[in-house]
């Protein structure tokens, strides 16, 4: 079986053509990220337009680099949610309408199932159940996954996400938008015995996180230390703070990711979604997981960000077990991975 997935649930329009025999045949990603950065992040509108431009002549040139046609294809898979309901709305009906012209079946996927399963598809990949820890722009979530559909929560941000917090203290020093990369670059220069930022919610039992109060700590030090500085030692205090607050969040997430594999008494542990990019988070992750005889798992640096390959997978692997939708569509800006179906 052969799936075109889609993914548009925000500012980067994915697709991709997954094989359940040969695996990922393409996939391309455009990233908007030059559109919205004047405006200091993404401008929903202006995400749907985007979409609308660049989802035909995608899916057009992914068909001819895989030197395939329509009637190759033999089902459609779009994000249904959650993400932005304009940007939804382009790519379900976008999908649908290729799916109704193809006379095969469509099916909406949930965009954090499609992180989660990412690095399922890869030859060497870790096996049912294990824990899966969701950073992203929108979600910090750990999750012990027993099998397609079957997610059980185990912890949130109560306020922001990893990825919004780097993004947002990556904004109030100036870096731009989107901030987790460039932050992460200028923490490199960073001095990490300079300050030391809270690990918010590690003193007490539970797998929830807060994020927020981090980017209020990188603020007030940035005002309180950097009055009356030369350029030079602006540039100096800029890195350290980025180099405390990466810790921080490093070893926030580390230490619940920690708590969590004892927890569910599991071996494998997922990372996924943007923030899994990270380095510093990466080498902390392994080295803890191999401490504990246990193992990290990520999906290939490229699929880490929003991608339409993670799309293809997870809606190939619902179509295949019969899953798929009737001739409507529906959209869902917000939607819990916990209410999906099992398969
Ligand atoms: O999964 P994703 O592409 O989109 C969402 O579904 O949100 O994640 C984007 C997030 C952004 O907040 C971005 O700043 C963050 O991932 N990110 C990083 C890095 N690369 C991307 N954060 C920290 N370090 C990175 N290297
Ligand atoms: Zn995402």
């Amino acid at each position: 079986m052969r799936v075109l997935g889609i993914e548009t649930s925000c500012d980067e329009t994915g697709v991709a053509l997954y094989d359940g025999e040969q695996g990922l045949l393409a996939h391309a990603v455009y990233s908007q990220v030059a559109l919205h950065a004047d405006y200091g992040g993404v401008v929903p509108e202006l995400a749907s337009r985007d979409h609308v431009r660049k989802l035909a002549p995608m899916v057009r040139q992914l068909l001819e680099q895989a030197g395939l046609s329509g009637s190759d294809i033999d089902g459609v898979a779009y994000t249904a949610g959650p993400g932005l309901a304009g940007a939804l709305l382009v790519g379900a009906a976008f999908g649908r309408s290729l799916a109704t012209a193809w006379g095969v079946p469509a099916i909406g996927v949930h965009h954090m199932e499609g992180h989660l399963l990412a690095p399922l598809f890869e030859a060497e990949h870790p096996d049912f159940p294990f824990v899966a820890l969701l950073v992203s722009g929108g979600h910090t979530q750990l999750v012990r996954v027993e099998g397609i559909g079957r997610y059980h929560l185990l912890g949130e941000s109560v306020d922001d996400a990893a990825g919004e917090a780097f993004d947002k203290t990556a904004k109030l020093l100036g870096l731009g938008y989107p901030g987790g990369p460039a932050l992460a670059a200028l923490a490199e220069q960073g001095d990490p015995d300079r300050f030391r930022f809270p690990r918010p919610m590690t003193d007490r039992p539970g797998l929830d996180f807060s994020f927020s109060g981090l980017k209020t700590f990188a603020l007030t030090t940035w005002q309180q230390e950097g009055a009356g500085l030369d350029a030079a030692a602006r540039e100096c205090l800029r890195a350290d703070i980025a180099r405390a607050f990466e810790d921080a969040v490093v070893d926030t997430l580390l230490i619940k990711c920690r708590r969590a594999l004892e927890l569910a008494e599991v071996n494998d542990l997922v990372l996924a979604g943007g923030v899994s990019a990270n380095r510093r988070l990466r080498a902390a992750m392994d080295a803890m997981t191999a401490a504990r005889g246990a193992r990290a798992w990520y999906p290939r640096p490229e699929l880490c960000t929003d991608n339409g390959a993670m799309i293809a997978y997870a809606g190939w692997e619902r179509l295949r077990a019969g899953q798929h939708e009737g001739p409507g569509f529906d959209i869902r800006p917000r939607w819990s991975m916990t209410e999906l179906d099992a398969v």
